[in-house]
């Protein structure tokens, strides 16, 4: 047996490719925000993170060119070493600012954000509560928690967004155990929000910590975007706040924000932030500029819950089974692999852009199209997302109104 024999023998992807039914690594030739080029063609893009449409905001893409005129184009090193630049401090200053926190630690990546914070703060015999459907970086954290502190992690997976499930779990392990809860914010397949309040108050009856990742809520959910405490209008109800550059902030990285000790620790324990090159000067402005404008444009966040509002509304009425969404991420769930993906041709055919999701980002009869919106996306662009999918999902009997 040769180690590579798997690689050999792994034909599924290929068979897809060959009968043009392979949706993933498509590569965009252009990508002008609200639409992009792929193979030549014209496609709306609902399929994006970038919520707020700031990547592609002339403000955030010149502070990305004059930061590299200034600094160069990498750190060329952690952190830790010769990679933090005043910037990443400055950064930071203004992001734990932003989340009401006393300080805050910037990373390369989201991933890497959750990998390194939940892998610091979390040792053996300690018990970490995690939503089944939180992110894979989460898990991921858990993971390499796990496997450092061999196996010694007690981990808890209660029911999506059940606290009565939680609760359950929480109450099977001594008062006076180390605990924390992590939870999305805004669940990035779903689009539905953690019920913070009562999570907060299970962590105050049971003495546990809360980590909430706010990668899909900030910029989308809250009167300014400020997020999920924002949008139960509830204060410290979070221990530690995380957050990804690459959605409304138009970049790439992340950071984590809470009390300074806590950052403290978690810059000297965290290994993806000390053995991994640091966030690049251009990512660092992009993401500068991009909180600023976050800050005093409230319009961008008004624009897109208007229209996930409006997606949402017109999808219930077609008779789509959204699930439980709330927000501008609108999963259009079909159940069945084969239809999922002939769905999703049609629609790439007919000119929409969506992504479709399989296990194991869901369960097996959770297939379904992840639509997600972005301020920058006109009316007509929407009229004729709304057109395409009607058609075609009658085409497909996946809805019979
Ligand atoms: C909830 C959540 N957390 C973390 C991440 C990781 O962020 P990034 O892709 O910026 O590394 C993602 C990315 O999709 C995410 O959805």
């Amino acid at each position: 047996m040769d180690i590579f024999d798997k690689c050999l023998q792994f034909n599924d992807a290929k068979e897809a490719e060959a009968v043009g039914l392979y949706p993933f690594f498509i590569p965009i030739e252009k990508n002008m925000g609200n639409r992009v080029i792929v193979d030549g063609k014209e496609l709306v893009m609902i399929g994006s993170n970038n919520y707020l449409g700031l990547s592609h905001d002339p403000r955030v893409k010149e502070a990305a060119i004059k930061a590299i005129e200034d600094y160069g184009t990498s750190c060329s090193g952690s952190r830790f070493l010769n990679g933090t630049l005043s910037l990443h401090e400055e950064l930071e200053h203004r992001l734990a600012d932003f989340a009401g926190k006393e300080a805050a630690a910037v990373f390369s990546t989201g991933y890497q954000t959750n990998l390194g914070s939940i892998s610091a703060l979390v040792g053996k015999n300690d018990h970490i509560f995690t939503d089944r459907y939180n992110h894979a970086s989460i898990m991921d954290g858990i993971f390499y928690a796990s496997g450092f502190n061999k196996g010694s992690v007690h981990v808890h997976r209660y029911h999506h967004n059940n606290m009565d499930n939680l609760e359950k779990r929480l109450k099977s392990v001594p008062h006076d155990a180390p605990k924390i809860i992590v939870s999305d914010g805004v669940f990035s397949m779903e689009g539905d929000i953690v019920n913070l309040p009562r999570l907060k108050s299970l962590a105050d009856q049971y003495n546990a910590r809360v980590y909430l990742d706010e990668a899909h809520a900030i910029g989308t959910i809250g009167r300014t975007g400020k997020g999920t405490e924002e949008h139960y209008n509830v204060k410290d109800n979070v221990d530690i706040v995380m957050c990804t550059f690459s959605k409304s902030f138009g970049s790439l990285g992340g950071f984590v924000a809470g009390d300074k000790d806590v950052i403290h620790y978690i810059k000297h324990f965290s290994r993806s932030l000390i053995f991994s090159a640091s966030l690049p000067p251009s990512a660092i402005a992009a993401v500068m500029k991009s909180l600023e404008i976050l800050q005093t444009e409230p319009e961008h966040v008004q624009r897109l819950q208007q229209i996930g509002d409006r997606m949402l509304g017109e999808f219930k009425k077609m008779g789509f089974n959204v699930g439980t969404a709330q927000t501008p991420i609108i999963p259009l769930i079909i159940g069945d692999f084969q239809k999922t993906l002939y769905f999703w041709k049609a629609l790439f055919v007919g000119g929409v852009y969506t992504n479709p999701v399989f296990p194991p980002a869901v369960p097996p009869d959770r297939t379904l199209l992840r639509t997600s919106y972005m301020a920058i996306l006109t009316d007509e662009d929407l009229d004729y997302v709304l057109e395409v999918i009607y058609r075609e999902a009658k085409k497909l009997n996946i809805i019979t109104s």
